[in-house]
């Protein structure tokens, strides 16, 4: 992860950078710093902790340099103290880094052999005495850094500063994304264009294995084999402004209120609300012949992903994998030429996914991606993109993303089983009908905030939380269990309710909450039947259902949360917000930072 920016400027540079850095700071918050050219001389500034601990060491020691490069770091090697922070530095170069070197100890011996001495714990900073080695031997910088990127081995977006060299930023990709922007006199390198929004638009990306270096006049890019390439400049839609909180006190409450209004966006763009259709982007496979879908994804993502697999098996008849991108991509799952891989991201930018689209792509599969940032490495692979309309996600724990991946993949599964014929006309009428109610059935959902902030109170009390679900239910009660630890850092699992039984029942005692979603769907009473074991074992259930639910469930309950009554095709989105608002809730109740919580990152682009 990390967040690498890089400014050859007109003026000072150092506060930009941390502007630049502050929209960067989704990719790690473990620690921060800037290098800057001050008369020549490669001169740092860093801190543990958050970027504001950066900022307030530059106002007490400011720089006055017009050409820096900056990071803000996800500790991979080492802990995250200011030693480790980047940028690192030899005598006459200073390095950013967001990824792996995986050969590091290797390199690390070899330097040392040479007379480097090392301070840091970080594998980023053999990339410096590498470099620093190479120019020591005569080779002018961009020279060195040409001989120096073939010896590492791993994913990484590099970014170079050289002591007397005040018109020469040099940056280098593979694996881990890199942009550039083109400004007026002015260049720039950031790890995405949102950072680069507040100083241009105009932004190139670097393909894999490409170095760019850059002056203020222009920029020459050159690929892994060192000739030099062009590649397309293009506008970037990120805004300039930064995303704000608006009335709420942390930006996953925001979110997790605007999912009526993002889930209306995603819907008006693939269904036809007049003709009650989906309406899905041309495909360029035909989706008759496709045999088996693999959906691949991480986290939440691969929760929506789960999801999705019960769609598609019922409504297309479809068989579905659903893999943890993190396992396919090393596993030998065989791939039959022609079927279809889904891949679900709201960064877009995640290894493991990225790597596991590769793999299939490699393996002849037509490659699908629901995304939430168009501009991303996974959707620019893509043979066909199905954005998520969520608009930015800031909080590190996602909720409006999921639920848009939710509805789109619902939408996927519909379209797949029309043209298969496994839906009538009538059918997908009704489906459709009942994912345009979502964001009303949501907002109905948001109003049970109060009794569920009360039922927070216990939750944040627990030292173990179980949820349990069936069916569609099943990956939701993963996904609140992943919501909770996260953020609150209580211990949580999902279980799928039929499977407690054969094992976790050992947990139960009457220090427990138990959560059950339970809409009243067919698989309903069985779902009844396994509260009935938690009651009798003295467990206290927290029940998610609906009035009909109320109705049956005759198991004493601590609570029950009620929901409106809906089709179960669409039951995921509308109660994905109550397990949010009980995650988020007991989070503030237990006083964790919400939106950047400890060890975490918004974008996991190292595997
Ligand atoms: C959890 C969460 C993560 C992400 C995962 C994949 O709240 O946000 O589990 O879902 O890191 O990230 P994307 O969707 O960006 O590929």
């Amino acid at each position: 992860m990390c967040g690498i920016i890089g400014i050859l400027g007109r003026e000072a540079v150092a506060p930009r950078m941390v502007d630049a850095l502050k929209r960067l700071e989704y990719r790690g918050y473990d620690s921060a710093g800037v290098a800057t050219l001050e008369h020549g001389h490669l001169t740092r500034r860093r801190a543990e902790g958050k970027l504001k601990n950066l900022e307030h060491r530059l106002e007490r020691e400011p720089l006055a340099g017009t050409i820096g490069i900056g990071h803000t770091r996800w500790a991979t090697h080492g802990r995250p103290n200011e030693t480790n922070a980047h940028p690192h530095a030899g005598k006459r170069v200073a390095v950013v880094h967001n990824g792996i070197i995986e050969n590091f100890n290797e390199l690390r011996h070899e330097l040392q052999g040479n007379g480097a001495s090392f301070v840091t714990e970080t594998d980023t900073e053999v990339v410096a005495h590498l470099v620093d080695h190479l120019m020591g031997t005569g080779l002018s910088p961009v020279a060195a850094v040409k001989a120096a990127l073939p010896r590492l081995r791993g994913a990484f977006a590099l970014g170079f500063l050289f002591e007397g060299e005040e018109d020469l930023l040099i940056g280098a990709r593979r694996g881990s994304p890199l942009a550039v922007g083109h400004g007026d006199g002015e260049m720039y390198l950031g790890s995405d264009a949102i950072a680069l929004a507040p100083f241009t638009s105009t932004i190139s990306y670097l393909e894999d294995g490409d170095w760019v270096v850059l002056k203020r006049g222009g920029l020459q890019v050159y690929d892994e084999t060192g000739a030099p390439v062009n590649r397309v400049t293009m506008k970037s839609p990120a805004s300039a402004f930064l995303v704000d909180k608006g009335n709420y006190r942390h930006f996953m409450a925001k979110e997790i209120h605007e999912q009526p209004e993002v889930v209306g966006h995603t819907l008006a763009h693939y269904v036809d609300f007049a003709a009650e259709r989906v309406v899905l982007p041309d495909l360029p496979f035909d989706i008759r012949t496709v045999q088996r879908v693999t959906i691949a994804a991480c986290g939440t993502a691969y929760y929506a992903g789960l999801t999705g697999k019960y769609w598609f098996e019922r409504f297309a008849r479809l068989p579905v994998e659903v893999e943890i991108a993190s396992e396919l991509r090393y596993g030998d799952a065989p791939f039959t030429p022609g079927n279809l891989s889904v891949f679900v991201s709201q960064s877009g930018e995640t290894a493991d996914t990225l790597a596991t689209l590769r793999h299939a792509k490699a393996n002849g599969q037509h490659v699908v991606s629901v995304v939430n940032v168009p501009t991303s490495t996974i959707a620019r692979e893509s043979d066909v993109v199905m954005p998520t309309l969520a608009g930015p996600e800031i909080g590190v724990a996602s909720t409006k993303a999921f639920t848009c991946q939710l509805v789109v993949l619902a939408c996927l599964a519909i379209a797949a089983g029309r043209a298969r014929g496994n839906l009538s006309e009538d059918d997908e009428r009704r489906l459709v009908r009942a994912l345009i109610e979502v964001p009303r059935h949501m907002t109905a959902a948001l109003a049970l905030e109060p009794e569920v902030e009360k039922l927070a109170r216990d939750i944040a009390k627990s030292r173990d939380v179980l949820y349990l679900g069936r069916g569609t239910s099943f990956p939701l009660a993963l996904e609140g269990a992943l919501k909770l630890k996260e953020i609150s850092y209580i211990h949580a699992e999902g279980y799928a309710a039929g499977e407690l039984k054969h094992g976790p029942i050992a947990l139960i005692d009457e220090t427990i909450p138990v959560i059950v979603i339970a809409p009243h769907d067919r698989v309903f009473e069985k779902t009844v039947s396994n509260m009935q074991e938690v009651a009798a074992r003295g467990g206290k259930i927290i029940l998610l259902t609906d009035p009909q639910g109320v109705a049956e469930a005759a198991v004493e309950s601590l609570a029950t949360l009620v929901l409106p009554h809906m089709p179960a095709s669409v039951t995921p989105m509308v109660y994905a917000v109550p397990v949010q608002m009980l995650a988020y809730h007991a989070a503030v109740i237990m006083g964790t930072d919400v939106d950047q919580p400890r060890n975490l990152a918004k974008s996991v682009t190292v595997e």
